[in-house]
């Protein structure tokens, strides 16, 4: 692996101190439900930040307890071809997909650093019986879990099993109406897949959220979605446009940081596993050049050793001050200000 290090990077004056000491306590203050504990968590958590500002190991200085967030795309195969998105036009090969194991391996490596599991792809449930494995297991585990679907595989015997080990659906829905839906997804499946919304309403209750992906061509459809979600009582979250590979325009919006510029991207406490078993910090990893290679994979390395390396340190630094449109994806948003 090449390591381009900067040692210049290393050394530390008082502004870039006083940075990330608020680079730490604004996201974890947000964090904080209640307004009354704000104060003393800030307290403790800023005695915690003394003592790893000074002594520090990779891992404890930058994956707290139950600070980060595992982002499983668990394969680029999709059954819908959605024109916003070009993941599924490149498929893994079966070779190179990723065995579950590996996978279970590195959530029970990580689960005390752990907020959530979030799988998303392609479409996840492709491999229910891998997605069902890894909820068991977070469940045991006691790490809260997100699946991203367009729900065309969901069943009765998936969902019933999913509300009882309490996890959250994510149902990514573009327009309410049939000829507009079928454009949207590149299949014409309205038919099949709405009923197995309500479905999934009707059995994950609260449990269930639906997404839109807000763009030039989906502009006069999200008001409807939103309109019709209030009436299912369904939270919903807008994510703005991003490139995908697909062929969307952008909203003019999408360009916009929509808060404020001293928050630093939620996605420095990422950890994603690409398909094949690749580790990077976000997604987006090609925009920062240090982090254009993977880190590592985690059907060859460990998950602590591949986090604890220098430049994955030095990346999470980076990503603290990095400011560019996908700050806006939902993944890379602080879990606070989604859904409502
Ligand atoms: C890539 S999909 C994978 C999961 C699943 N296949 C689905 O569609 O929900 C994850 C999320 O990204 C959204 N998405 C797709 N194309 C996008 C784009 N160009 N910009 C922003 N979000 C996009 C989807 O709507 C979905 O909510
Ligand atoms: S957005 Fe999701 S459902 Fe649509 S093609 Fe991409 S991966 Fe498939
Ligand atoms: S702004 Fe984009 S590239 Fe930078 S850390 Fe966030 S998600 Fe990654």
């Amino acid at each position: 692996m090449s390591l381009i290090y900067s040692l210049k990077k290393n050394k530390q004056g008082v502004t870039h101190v006083i940075g990330d000491y608020l680079g730490e306590m604004r996201p974890f203050a947000k964090r904080v439900k209640n307004p009354l504990l704000v104060a003393p968590m800030v307290l403790l958590k800023t005695i915690e930040w003394s003592i790893y500002r000074w002594y520090k190991t990779p891992i404890r200085r930058f994956y707290g307890v139950k600070g980060n967030e595992l982002i499983y795309m668990i394969t680029n195969a999709c059954n819908d071809r959605c024109p916003k998105c070009g993941i599924w036009e490149r498929p893994e090969p079966r070779d190179q997909h990723l065995m579950i194991t590996h996978f279970i391996k590195c959530l029970n490596r990580l689960h005390h650093n752990l907020y959530q599991v979030t799988l998303t792809g392609g479409e996840p449930l492709l491999f229910k019986k891998d997605v069902m494995l890894i909820a068991e297991e977070a469940k045991k585990l006691d790490v809260p879990m997100v699946i991203v679907s367009n729900a065309r595989f969901l069943d009765e015997e998936f969902l019933t099993r999913y509300k009882e080990l309490g996890h959250i659906l994510v149902i990514s829905v573009d327009s309410v109406e049939r000829e507009k839906w079928n454009e949207f997804r590149g299949k014409k499946n309205f038919d099949i897949v709405m009923p197995k919304i309500m479905l999934a309403k009707q059995i994950l209750g609260d449990q269930l959220r639906i997404q839109s992906v807000l763009s030039k061509e989906s502009a006069e459809e999200i008001p409807k979605v939103i309109e019709w979600c209030k009436q299912q009582g369904i939270q919903h979250n807008t994510q703005f446009n991003q490139d995908f590979g697909g062929h969307w325009n952008n909203h003019e919006t999408t360009e916009k940081v929509n808060y404020d510029n001293d928050t630093p991207c939620a996605a420095r406490k990422n950890i994603c596993v690409y398909p094949n078993g690749d580790v990077v910090k976000c997604f987006d990893h090609r925009r920062i050049p240090l982090a254009k290679q993977p880190l590592g994979n985690i059907g060859k390395q460990d998950i602590i050793e591949i986090l604890s390396t220098k430049r994955s340190t030095e990346i999470s630094k980076i990503m603290k001050t990095c400011n560019l449109p996908c700050k806006n994806m939902s993944c890379n948003k602080p879990q606070t200000l989604l859904f409502n």
